[in-house]
C-alpha cells in the first residue's frame, strides 16, 4: 500500500482536507455507507398513487436527445405507443442493471474471500455488496410493476460473466475495470437525466437518486483501487490489463449500444429505423464514448493505452480522435 497516495481533487472528502490515504479512504466510505444507505422497500414509496406506474403517461415518452425517440417513426407513433416504448425501454435498462449487479455482486464476493484478517477492503466490499442488493431488488421491483417479462442475458453473456466473476479473486484490477465499464456509464446517464430539468415519473426519479447517491461511493473506490494496485503489477499482468480492459469495455458499450430486440419486436420497428437510431447513428455513437469517457481517461492516466494498445481500442470502436503519443507502457 502507498501510505501518501494523493486523491484526486475532484474526489477527495469535503471536508477539505488536502490528503486522504488509501486505508483513510475506505475506512471513509465505509462510514459512508452506516450513515448514507437506502432500503429498497422502506425508502421507495411504491404504493403511493402519485408512483402508479401507468403505460399512458406521457412522462414515459422518449426524448428527443434519445437515439429512438429522436426518430421520425417514434415521433409519428400515437401517445400511447410512444410511452409504452420508452416504459418498455427504462425496464429493460432496470434489467440489465440487475443482471450487471448480479455478476457484480458475486465478483466481489470473490474478491473479499481472497482478502486476509483486517483488510480494510473487506468491511467496504460487503457494503457494496448490501447495497448492490438493494439496488437490484428496487430495479427488479420495478420491471415487475411495469408488466414486461423482459428477458435475461443470453448464453454467450452468461458464459462471459463467468469468466468475470473469477478474475473478482484471480485478478481484481481487470475486475475493477469491468465494474467502472458497467458503473460508469449508466451513472453518466441517471445523473445527465437527472439535471435535464425533464418530467420526469417521481418513481423513476426516486429510483435514479438512491442509485446515484451510491454509486457515487462504489465509483470511488473502483478508481482507487486501480490507482493503488496497477503500478504493483508485473509486465505480463500490466499487458493483459492493457488488452483485457478494451476488451471489457467494448463488450460492455455494444451492450448499451444494441437496441434490444424484444422491443424491436413487440412494436414492429423497421430495421431502418433501427439503424438511424442506432447502429448508424453518430450521435448514439458519440454518446456511448461519452459514457466511456471517465474510465478511459483512467486507463490513459494509469499508462495502460499505449501506442499499441491504443490501436485495439480504436478496432474495438471505443476510441475517437487521434492515437496517443508513445509513453511508458
Ligand atoms: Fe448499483
Ligand atoms: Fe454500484
Amino acid at each position: 500500500m502507498n501510505p501518501s497516495y494523493e486523491i484526486p481533487e475532484e474526489e477527495r472528502p469535503a471536508t477539505g482536507r488536502r490528503r486522504e490515504t488509501y486505508p483513510e479512504l475506505l475506512e471513509r466510505l465505509s462510514h459512508q455507507s452506516v450513515l448514507k444507505h437506502f432500503d429498497a422497500y422502506a425508502d421507495v414509496p411504491w404504493d403511493d398513487p402519485e408512483c402508479r406506474i401507468d403505460p399512458d403517461d406521457p412522462r414515459w415518452e422518449l426524448s428527443d436527445e434519445d437515439g429512438l425517440g429522436a426518430t421520425a417513426w417514434y415521433r409519428s407513433q400515437p401517445a400511447g405507443v410512444r410511452s409504452r416504448i420508452g416504459l418498455h425501454h427504462y425496464a429493460t435498462l432496470m434489467k440489465i442493471g440487475v443482471q450487471f449487479e448480479s455478476v457484480l455482486k458475486r465478483g466481489l464476493l470473490e474478491f473479499a474471500a481472497k482478502l486476509p484478517n483486517r483488510a480494510p477492503e473487506f468491511r467496504y466490499a460487503y457494503h457494496e455488496i448490501t447495497e448492490e442488493a438493494q439496488h437490484s431488488l428496487m430495479f427488479q421491483e420495478f420491471v415487475n410493476r411495469t408488466g414486461f417479462d423482459i428477458p435475461g442475458l443470453g448464453w454467450w453473456e452468461r458464459m462471459g460473466a463467468r469468466r468475470v466473476i473469477s478474475h473478482g479473486r484471480r485478478f481484481p484490477v481487470l475486475f475493477f475495470v469491468f465494474v467502472l465499464g458497467g458503473e460508469d456509464p449508466i451513472d453518466h446517464v441517471q445523473r445527465t437525466a437527472l439535471r435535464s430539468g425533464q418530467p420526469i415519473h417521481p418513481l423513476l426519479k426516486r429510483i435514479m437518486q438512491i442509485h446515484v447517491t451510491e454509486e457515487a461511493r462504489h465509483l470511488c473506490f473502483a478508481r482507487q483501487y486501480l490507482r493503488q494496485h496497477v503500478g504493483r503489477l508485473n509486465a505480463v499482468q500490466r499487458t493483459l490489463l492493457a488488452v483485457g480492459a478494451p476488451v471489457i469495455l467494448s463488450q460492455m458499450a455494444k451492450l448499451m449500444m444494441q437496441p434490444s430486440r424484444q422491443i424491436i419486436r413487440t412494436y414492429g420497428i423497421p430495421a431502418a429505423v433501427v439503424a438511424e437510431a442506432y447502429t448508424r447513428n453518430p450521435k448514439h455513437r458519440a454518446a456511448t464514448l461519452e459514457a466511456l469517457r471517465k474510465v478511459r481517461t483512467l486507463c490513459q492516466e494509469l499508462g495502460l493505452v499505449t501506442p499499441r494498445s491504443a490501436r485495439l481500442w480504436r478496432a474495438l470502436g471505443i476510441w475517437d480522435g487521434p492515437l496517443p503519443a508513445a509513453q511508458p507502457a
